[in-house]
């Protein structure tokens, strides 16, 4: 598979073909988890619309699905540590089994926020999706019960992700390369 023209600084990470494996694999393992149960699957904008699109259609179960914009990045590619909730939940979750579904778990920050804030609104459980998660940068401990991939400790853009809001579009997981450090 090649990269588009316009993405011409970014490597492949992991490609698209891996990527629906291992969604293929969450799905399956996520469908018998939850069966008979109801089910709301919070995507977490915006970095996840991508991997939530996909991950919804390998679950075989009726589902609500619903949508939180949360932000702790700038322009740049370190985290403000500050988070801001940019969008809320359009229904209730009481009473209802919450499965998120995040880009990434970076420092943990994000993870940490949404799980007290989620906390607040009575679920009867909430667990965590996430596409990746790069260890080596965590700070705060957040346990993962559906993990895609574990990555290094780059900074990488595609399949929802963004670097400045640019490269969401690109099919694959990638690595900004050439321009990375100069933008950093
Ligand atoms: P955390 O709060 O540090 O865990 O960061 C979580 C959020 O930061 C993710 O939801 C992403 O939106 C963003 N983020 C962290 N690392 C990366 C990266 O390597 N590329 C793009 N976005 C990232
Ligand atoms: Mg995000």
């Amino acid at each position: 598979m090649s990269v588009p023209v316009f993405a011409d600084d970014v490597e492949i990470l992991i490609s698209m073909e891996e990527l629906k494996a291992r969604i293929a694999v969450l799905g399956e393992k996520i469908t018998r988890d939850y069966f008979g149960e109801p089910l709301t699957v919070l995507l977490i904008l915006k970095g996840s619309f991508m991997f939530g699109a996909d991950l919804i259609r390998a679950i075989d179960l009726p589902l609500s699905v619903d949508f939180m914009g949360l932000a702790s990045y700038g322009a740049d590619t370190e985290s403000s540590g500050v988070v801001r909730i940019t969008q809320d939940l359009s229904n209730p979750v009481k009473d209802r089994h919450v499965l998120i579904v995040e880009d990434i778990v970076d420092t943990g920050l994000t993870m940490k926020y949404l799980l007290e804030n989620l906390g607040s609104r009575k679920p009867s459980s909430v667990k965590i999706c996430s596409l990746l998660e790069k260890p080596a940068r965590s700070s705060y401990e957040i346990e993962i019960d559906y993990l895609g991939f574990t990555i290094p400790d780059k900074f990488v853009v595609g399949y929802g992700l963004d670097h400045a809001e640019r490269y969401r579009n690109l099919p694959f997981v990638g690595v900004l390369t050439r321009d990375c450090m100069e933008r950093r």
